[in-house]
């Protein structure tokens, strides 16, 4: 049985369990086999990947491999994998997409043009989240209220109709302070540029350090005009 979008209520109505989860857990009994949580190996994904790895939730994690990431991404994916020994499933562009795209434009197109950038976002993130959603009725993010204006007229429970599913975002009222001590309390590998100004981090080449004060995703796709500052994954209609 797939969740189609008026049966979000039912959902939201059975999401009211007090813990993170127990919420989880109900999702994957509601759905057997067909909830996936997405992780970048930001510090909300990675209490994320705590909490189902330590409960030994039966949802799939998977990452979408840009190619583009930091070093210190690919360093806390593989302290992640030593520390829960547990499988994340991982997708990577299509091949011939990516070379047609890089031989036309080159490797840093994405500083030339958005319309230059939202391809390469497409085809490193976008296509191969629709492949990992495949069949899916339940895609968990680590998404939170505060991380933009944007995030803030949200809800933990959405439709998305893109993918045809419900996405739920379990850390969505959850400060910034509150995901860090998380974090420091269990002892959870997380990603070093965090200490180093970092906070939303994507692809190296277009992810920057922020300043005090500044607004979390300030340090994305910085050179552009705020309002094209998407990359596809979390549109909303
Ligand atoms: S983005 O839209 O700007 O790229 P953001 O970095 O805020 O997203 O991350 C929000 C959520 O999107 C993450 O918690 C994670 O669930 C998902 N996400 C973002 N990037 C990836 C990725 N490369 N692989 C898997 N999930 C991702
Ligand atoms: Fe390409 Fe930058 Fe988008 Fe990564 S964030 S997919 S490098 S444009």
């Amino acid at each position: 049985m797939t969740v189609v979008s008026d049966r979000l209520d039912v959902l939201r109505a059975g999401l009211s369990h007090r813990s993170i989860v127990q919420n989880l857990r109900y999702l994957a009994e509601q759905y057997p086999g067909q909830v996936s949580f997405s992780t970048s190996f930001g510090l909300e994904d990675q209490v994320i990947t705590h909490l189902i790895f330590e409960n030994e939730l039966p949802i799939r994690v998977f990452t979408l491999d840009t190619g583009r990431l930091f070093p210190e991404t690919y360093s806390t994916w593989s302290r992640t994998l030593e520390r829960y020994r547990r499988p994340i499933e991982t997708f990577v562009p299509d091949a011939g997409q990516l070379q047609a795209f890089i031989t036309q434009n080159g490797p840093n197109a994405f500083y030339e043009s958005v319309e230059n950038r939202k391809s390469c976002c497409h085809i490193r993130k976008v296509e191969p989240l629709n492949r990992a959603l495949q069949n899916q009725s339940v895609w968990i993010t680590g998404i939170r209220a505060e991380q933009s204006p944007n995030r803030q007229h949200m809800s933990n429970l959405e439709w998305d109709d893109a993918h045809q599913l419900a996405k739920f975002h379990p850390l969505f009222d959850w400060t910034f302070e509150q995901t860090r001590a998380f974090i420091g309390e269990h002892n959870i590998p997380y990603n070093s540029l965090h200490d180093k100004g970092f906070v939303s981090i994507g692809c190296a080449p277009c992810t920057r350090a922020i300043q005090p004060g500044e607004d979390f995703r300030a340090g994305r796709w910085w050179w552009e005009d705020a309002s094209k500052k998407e990359c596809g994954l979390h549109v909303r209609v």
